[in-house]
């Protein structure tokens, strides 16, 4: 099967051009192949953009044991429409994935529901060393500094410095300093009030833990990835990467704060809290200067009637695999950012990051995930249009400019306007790190 791309710009590692792209089977085969190129299928994309598909390196799409709030398919559906075509998951479901078993049992899962390419991060928990020494078919070792959604925690030294010295795999942490929190919780006793969360949640807890996991990094010269970055008082400490630190940003950091807990509520409350209008300005900015490399969504969905509990029995987190793209686009059209710089953000600096062999860029051997975007085009974004099991947007209301059309994985077209080709369901790839974090077709 040969399908032929034609008259869209396309976004390539050198710029972006009016060419046409060549796809056989998974594979890019050519870009502005000769014109009597045939092909099974032709696809006229004037007026619209090709990308490469977006690698969403942190996402919580809750299967196995949360399935009410979402599951694989609905969230790789969800993901296929926001222009995901990868997405690299975290081990807070139920089992947490904390053992090479568990591990396998979501990749087959995966197998079967999946319309776009997984990964799945092992968790490490105080004793599971072996487990995460063993692991191969992940892309790396999650680990909750401070406790957030779920009962998953490494919070002694001893036990962190053990899972630096001892493992090989990249490391990645939900960074939030555990005992700053419980003392700022007791300080808070008894408030229902949504704003607090960012009281407790602070600043201090955000810097004194991703400081810790900094030092952890360099000491034992170990591959570290930094979560959500939430406070401009991290960015100084990121600048010094030496070659090991990478970091990422999620959307709800940089477009919402505090000021918006009066208008969102409990839809707001995340973990870590938003902070400032100065933070969300300087984020921005880091990202701008590539001190940040990564644009992630950290999709975490609860439904409304969990969220709409008061504060804090309701949960953190918030759905964005629909809206993660169409946000940054917006972004474009609004003259903050090019769209080469998106591209960069959320589809080549994941595949470096997590070493995903021939993902993130369109070049000739890459897979075609690749995504068509329309740049006029401006849509609300709807509660009632979420595919996300939780079926909320924080977004909902705002218009944007700039949405994601069509999305193929793997050379096959999985999502065109509202449609989803579901024969693919179980057809993408998975992370392998055995081949080099090489992702083969099928389980
Ligand atoms: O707000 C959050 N929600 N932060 C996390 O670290 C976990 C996530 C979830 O799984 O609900």
């Amino acid at each position: 099967m040969k399908t032929l791309i034609k008259n869209a710009d396309v976004v390539l590692p050198s710029g972006t051009e009016r060419v046409s792209v060549l796809i056989e089977r998974e594979k890019i085969v050519a870009i502005d192949p000769a014109s009597h190129s045939v092909a099974d299928e032709v696809v006229n994309a004037a007026g619209l953009h090709l990308i490469p598909g977006v690698i969403d390196d942190q996402v919580h799409f809750r299967e196995p044991g949360l399935t009410h709030k979402e599951d694989l398919a609905s969230a790789s559906r969800a993901c296929a429409k926001g222009g995901i075509t990868t997405f690299l998951e975290m081990p807070n479901t139920i089992p947490s994935t904390t053992t090479r078993e568990r591990l396998a049992a979501k990749c087959e899962l995966a197998a079967t529901k999946s319309l776009v390419n997984y990964g799945f991060y092992i968790g490490a928990t105080p004793d599971n060393l072996s487990e995460l020494q063993l692991a191969t078919d992940t892309p790396g070792i999650k680990i909750f500094i401070g406790s957030s959604t779920g009962d998953l925690l490494v919070d002694s030294q001893e036990a962190l410095e053990r899972i630096f010295a001892e493992t090989t795999l990249p490391i990645t942490a939900h960074c939030e300093d555990e005992q700053t929190v419980q003392a700022n919780k007791s300080r808070f006793a008894g408030t229902n009030d949504v704003s607090d969360h960012s009281r407790i949640r602070d600043v201090t807890a955000a810097v004194t833990a991703t400081g810790r996991a900094l030092d952890l990094a360099y000491r034992h010269g170990h591959r570290f990835h930094v979560l959500h970055v939430s406070t401009a008082a991290e960015i100084p400490l990121l600048a010094d990467h030496r070659n090991l630190i990478t970091s990422e940003v999620c959307p709800h950091h940089l477009f919402f704060n505090t000021d918006d807990y009066p208008r969102l509520g409990t839809l707001l409350q995340t973990n870590p809290s938003v902070k400032s209008s100065d933070d969300n300005a300087r984020l921005w900015q880091a990202l701008l200067q590539g001190k940040i490399q990564v644009l992630a969504t950290d999709h975490a969905p609860h439904t409304l009637s969990e969220k709409n509990q008061p504060y804090p029995q309701s949960p953190s987190g918030m759905p964005g695999v629909e809206t993660g793209l169409a946000l940054m686009l917006n972004q474009v059209h609004t003259g903050k950012c090019t769209l080469e710089q998106v591209v960069y953000w959320m589809c080549e600096a994941p595949a470096r990051v997590w070493d995903i062999v021939e993902k993130g860029q369109i070049a000739v051997g890459y897979d075609a995930d690749l995504v068509l975007v329309d740049l006029n085009h401006s849509q609300q974004v709807r509660n009632d249009q979420q595919l996300t099991k939780c079926g909320w947007s924080a977004w909902h209301g705002e218009t944007l400019t700039g949405w994601p059309v069509r999305t193929w994985v793997m050379g096959h077209e999985v999502y065109r306007s509202g449609i989803f080709n579901t024969d693919r369901m179980g057809q993408a790839a998975r992370f392998d790190h055995a081949l080099g974090g090489y992702w083969k077709t099928g389980s």
